[in-house]
């Protein structure tokens, strides 16, 4: 096949035909686990202040945009947290939580089938590094602290200067059998939406705390994937989301 049929094979192949669905049932015994654990890594807990500043939703919605320019200003750990909550964090009792962990976004099946890493360039309180976001403790473990990862994240992005110029990138992988336990191949439609939630959230928040944010879909997958030590397969980078302090 050539690899500009990919796409179009990929969405006729998904799709649901009436009176011939796929037959499968979850089997719990094999169910993918719901985070990924840094076994060794050194566990830094976030501020569980959430603040929204005095804006509504309607206004919140009305002025969301894309917003590539950062202030040198750094970005408040409290403002880090808050973002890391509403959109990968988990809602509701997070010690009550059994087979499915609820969190602030839909997910097909409630299986969020993404991690979060964050690049951190600017972030009052955090050193400059990589860190994993663990939503059940809602902490940040430590993957490699120093080295100008900004540049690095840049480079994966096609080489957009957003990407080093902001207080923290977020990168987000897809861990795919997560999804795919459930939903065989069509988890690849869904998968993607559940990502475009998180990134709204990140949108949204953003705009709450009057800070500027833009995704990125434009990446080097490869150049991310050895970055973030994934494979590309059972779990690969897919999105990411650039934010600080807004330049007034
Ligand atoms: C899936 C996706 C990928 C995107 N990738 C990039 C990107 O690589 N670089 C960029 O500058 N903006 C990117 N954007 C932002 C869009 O350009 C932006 O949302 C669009 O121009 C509409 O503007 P607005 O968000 O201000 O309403 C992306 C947005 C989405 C949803």
């Amino acid at each position: 096949m050539d690899s500009d049929e990919y796409g179009d094979a990929f969405f006729q192949g998904t799709k649901y035909t009436r009176g011939d669905l796929p037959q499968r049932s979850p089997d719990f015994i094999v169910k993918p686990d719901d985070f990924k654990v840094y076994e060794d890594a050194e566990r830094m807990s976030l501020p569980r202040q959430f603040t929204f500043g005095p804006n509504d939703l309607k206004h919140v919605l009305e002025e969301r945009r894309s917003r590539r320019r950062f202030s040198k200003e750094p970005m408040s750990l409290a403002e880090l947290s808050t973002l890391l909550k509403y959109t990968s964090g988990i809602s509701g009792d997070e010690t009550d939580q059994g087979n499915f962990a609820l969190r602030h976004v839909p997910s097909a099946g409630g299986l969020y089938p993404y991690e979060t890493y964050v690049v951190v360039n600017n972030v009052d309180g955090v050193k400059n590094g990589l860190y994993h976001y663990y939503p059940p403790d809602h902490a940040l473990d430590v993957l490699k602290l120093g080295g100008d990862y900004g540049k690095k994240v840049a480079a994966i992005c096609l080489d957009q200067p957003m990407a080093k110029d902001c207080a923290a990138a977020f990168l987000w992988t897809l861990v795919s059998l997560r999804s795919k336990w459930k939903y065989g191949q069509r988890a690849y439609r869904y998968m993607f939406i559940d990502l475009g939630h998180l990134a709204q959230n990140l949108y949204l928040v953003a705009e709450a705390l009057q800070l500027s944010t833009c995704a990125i879909g434009a990446l080097y997958d490869d150049e991310g994937n050895e970055f973030l030590g994934v494979d590309g397969y059972d779990e690969a980078l897919c999105y990411v989301g650039v934010v600080g302090r807004r330049v007034e």
